[in-house]
């Protein structure tokens, strides 16, 4: 694309969200499989308990399941959206207690590495969004992918999710790692999903934070524990949010007492305007 249309497109966006306060936090791990989506999807029916309005963003472009986990079957998805055949409001799904949800195509190997352009169209997309949303949470993907170091990148906030395996605990400090060395990001918040004890929660926390905080100088803060609980498995069989089947299973509760804490922690950022900051981190970054 031409340069000078490039850099209208990036102002437009600029221009178009500032004055948003949407808070966006991005979801990430390292390893597959640590409940990623899971916790996405669970503390967004906590927020939207709590009466914020929610926007889910499938980012795991080529392998996205957010809308399988919820029983949705959505017509279209992000790759109709980027292909111009499809608007933003005839792509956005509404999942449980009012949740919007943008969802990822499955299968589509072109999108596990968004260009330039794609990156502009899709912002350009959710713009038309504006301020309708409190909360935008991004569902990254597993790995280290480009896609998935620049959406971590362009959010506010960095939610880690580890679990006590060490084959995780390994990726979640490499993802942080790589963020660090490479873009300079000091600041995660671990999500210990699958813990037999809180206290195991605590220790897996202990053990990262120190390591990040002697090898690489960067912070990581608790967010806290999710109990392993076998209703999580039957909600995902029964493609249901454990939060809408078992509202009261210990898992349930862990993710109402993240979201809590989450409201009560201070934007990360530190700026104002939460995607207008997003946008042009975005927008700008080469990654
Ligand atoms: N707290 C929990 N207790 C018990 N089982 C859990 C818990 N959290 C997740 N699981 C199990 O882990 C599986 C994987 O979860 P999920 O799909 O959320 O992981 P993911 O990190 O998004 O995976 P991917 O990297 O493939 O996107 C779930 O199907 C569920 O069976
Ligand atoms: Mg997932």
């Amino acid at each position: 694309m031409d340069q000078a249309l490039k850099l209208r497109s990036y102002a437009q966006v600029e221009d178009a969200v500032a004055g948003t306060g949407t808070r966006v936090i991005a979801v990430s791990s390292g390893k597959g499989g640590v409940g990623k989506t899971n916790s996405v999807v669970n503390l967004a029916i906590a927020f939207s308990r709590m009466g914020k309005k929610v926007l889910l963003l499938d980012a795991d472009l080529g392998l996205g399941n957010l809308d399988v986990l919820l029983g949705l079957a959505p017509r279209y998805n992000i790759s109709h959206l980027l292909s111009g055949e499809k608007t933003i409001d005839e792509v956005l799904v509404e999942g449980p207690e009012g949740i919007m949800i943008l969802p990822a195509s499955s299968g589509v190997h072109e999108l596990t590495n968004l260009g330039a352009e794609e990156r502009i169209s899709l912002a350009s997309h959710l713009e038309a969004l504006g301020e309708g949303f409190d909360i935008m949470i991004i569902d990254t993907g597993a790995g280290i992918s480009s896609n998935v170091l620049f959406f971590n990148m362009s959010a506010q906030e960095i939610v880690v999710v580890v679990t006590p395996e060490p084959t995780s605990i390994t990726d979640a400090y490499a993802l942080m790692k790589v963020m660090f060395q490479r873009h300079g990001e000091r600041r995660f918040r671990l999500l210990v999903n699958s813990v037999k004890t809180r206290k195991e929660g605590v220790e897996v926390y202990r053990k990262i934070s120190l390591a990040a905080e002697r090898f690489l100088n960067i912070s990581v803060e608790y967010l806290g524990s999710v109990l392993l609980d076998e209703n999580v498995g039957r909600s995902v069989i029964r493609q249901k949010a454990v939060m809408e089947l078992y509202p009261l299973t210990k898992a349930s509760q862990c993710y109402q007492e993240i979201a809590r804490e989450i409201c009560e922690l201070p934007v990360q950022s530190g700026l104002k305007g939460g995607m207008q900051f997003f946008w042009r981190q975005f927008l700008n970054r080469t990654i």
